[in-house]
């Protein structure tokens, strides 16, 4: 099986790179790749790829992250996460190829306290979650074989993330403010690329066991999911856990006092939603999986990570 791997050194890309590897022949690709077109402000250039590739799976794991930024960049946002996936999933229709997307709890407007289902109604609240949200129905138009998956709170031990910035910040000031009314699950790369990877075998699941024709024979698992550890923390209560973690491995912390405050008082360009909690029921029960609770991928990361930022 081939599988074309889009974004390849994101968090969530290079967590894929291996997760992916075991279905064979796996080309990864980032802006900067050479033989093939990886970037997505060259749409012709991606699409090309496509057709020269053809794909059985394609996993887009690139997009526009910088979600303040793209308050003032909104054309390179909407062309990275809407326009150029629109070109993925019409060539991925053109080719026959099953397409992997992931899209965010960005697309919708953070009110009310109960985690979002896959049919509630999306409004989002600033223009991330608006591009994300239209590359979504670009994939929806153009190339029904599809799985997009809506996550949140992502985090890996490669890269900057939350933990590390909190710990960096708890060694040296005795008190930190950190906002207690957003609500979310933390959720590894690593979780994400092993359960694309379940997902994408169980579409293809009687496929490659018996002949090596493109096409998958398990079209009623194509369509959106939440994807996101069990559990629901605030990014508050998140760096308590990571301080406490912390401190357990005998890590020193200059902290004292940790106030929680209300996401007004950290006044950024981009409006962030409340209620960022993602129900997975539909995910668990179509691929017979079980979501882990958060704590697990944030020790995890801590574990392997706690000894080069002692
Ligand atoms: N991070 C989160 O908290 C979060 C939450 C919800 C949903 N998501 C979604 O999850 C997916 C993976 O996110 P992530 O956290 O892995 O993001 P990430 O670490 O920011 O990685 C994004 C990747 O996209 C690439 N990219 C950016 N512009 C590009 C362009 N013009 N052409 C080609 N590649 C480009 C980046 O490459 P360069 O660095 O080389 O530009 C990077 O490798 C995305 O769809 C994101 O929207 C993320």
């Amino acid at each position: 099986m081939r599988v074309l791997l889009f974004g390849k050194n994101g968090q969530v890309g290079w967590e894929l790179q291996r997760a992916l590897s075991y279905f064979g022949e796996v080309i990864a690709l980032d802006s900067d790749s050479q033989n093939y077109c990886g970037d997505f402000l060259n749409p012709e250039g991606i699409h090309q790829t496509i057709l020269d590739l053809k794909p059985d799976v394609i996993v887009n794991a690139a997009a526009y992250t910088a979600v303040d930024q793209a308050e003032t960049d909104q054309q390179t946002a909407m062309t990275v996460n809407a326009d150029t996936v629109g070109v993925i999933a019409k060539a991925a229709h053109e080719v026959s190829a099953l397409l992997v997307h992931y899209s965010t709890d960005y697309v919708f407007d953070g009110s009310g306290q109960t985690p979002w289902q896959e049919t509630d109604a999306v409004a989002p609240l600033n223009v991330y979650g608006q591009t994300k949200l239209q590359g979504e129905e670009l994939i929806r138009q153009y190339c029904p074989k599809h799985l997009i998956f809506r996550t949140s709170w992502v985090f890996a031990s490669r890269g900057k993330n939350f933990a590390g910035t909190m710990l960096k910040l708890a060694k040296e000031r005795e008190t930190l403010s950190i906002v207690a009314d957003q609500h979310g699950a933390p959720t590894s790369a690593e979780l994400l690329a092993d359960c694309t990877a379940l997902a994408v075998r169980h579409c293809f699941y009687n496929k490659y066991g018996s002949d090596s024709q493109h096409g998958s024979d398990n079209p009623d698992c194509y369509g959106l999911y939440h994807l996101v550890a069990k559990g629901e923390t605030t990014w508050f209560d998140y760096a308590k856990y990571v301080f406490d973690v912390a401190r357990a491995s005998g890590i020193e912390l200059a902290v004292k006092d940790v106030t929680p405050v209300a996401t007004s008082e950290f006044p950024v360009p981009a409006p962030r939603p409340g209620n960022s909690r993602l129900n997975t029921s539909h995910f668990e029960k179509t691929f017979h999986l079980t979501l882990p609770d958060w704590q697990l991928g944030v020790s995890r990361m801590l574990a392997e990570t706690l000894g080069s930022t002692s």
